[in-house]
């Protein structure tokens, strides 16, 4: 990951406790905010397996399981948990400044095409 400024992106009142939303990183990139035990995560929203729109998956505790195939993720570095994921998911570094979630959401993240069997 690239080194990359704070940008503000969702007020921490959007999202409660044990719940995850997805945001607009910019360029069109989808970054997913999740909250788990008092602390905030950032990650990218697309799926390594086939890029479904992990923000619509299941949050458990800190596993995060993709809506279409079961892969499962580790929100915290976005470790691949088990199968079909293999390839980690792209996390970002995040603060709180007044009540708002800031992450440092590369410029050039974007996320990479093709597809991973
Ligand atoms: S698209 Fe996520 S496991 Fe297949």
């Amino acid at each position: 990951m690239t080194t990359a400024a704070f940008r503000p992106l969702v007020p921490v009142s959007q999202v409660d406790e044990g719940q995850m939303i997805a945001v607009d990183g910019g360029q069109g990139f989808s970054v997913l905010i999740a909250r788990v035990g008092g602390e905030w995560f950032a990650m990218s929203d697309l799926c390594s397996h086939l890029r479904a729109p992990l923000h619509t998956g299941s949050l458990v505790g800190h596993r995060l399981a993709c809506p279409l195939h079961g892969g499962a993720f580790d929100i915290r570095d976005g470790a691949p948990l088990c199968e079909p994921a293999r390839r980690p998911i792209e996390t970002y570094p995040v603060r709180v400044r007044g009540g708002v979630l800031e992450v440092a959401v590369p410029q050039a993240a974007t996320p990479e095409p093709g597809f991973e069997w």
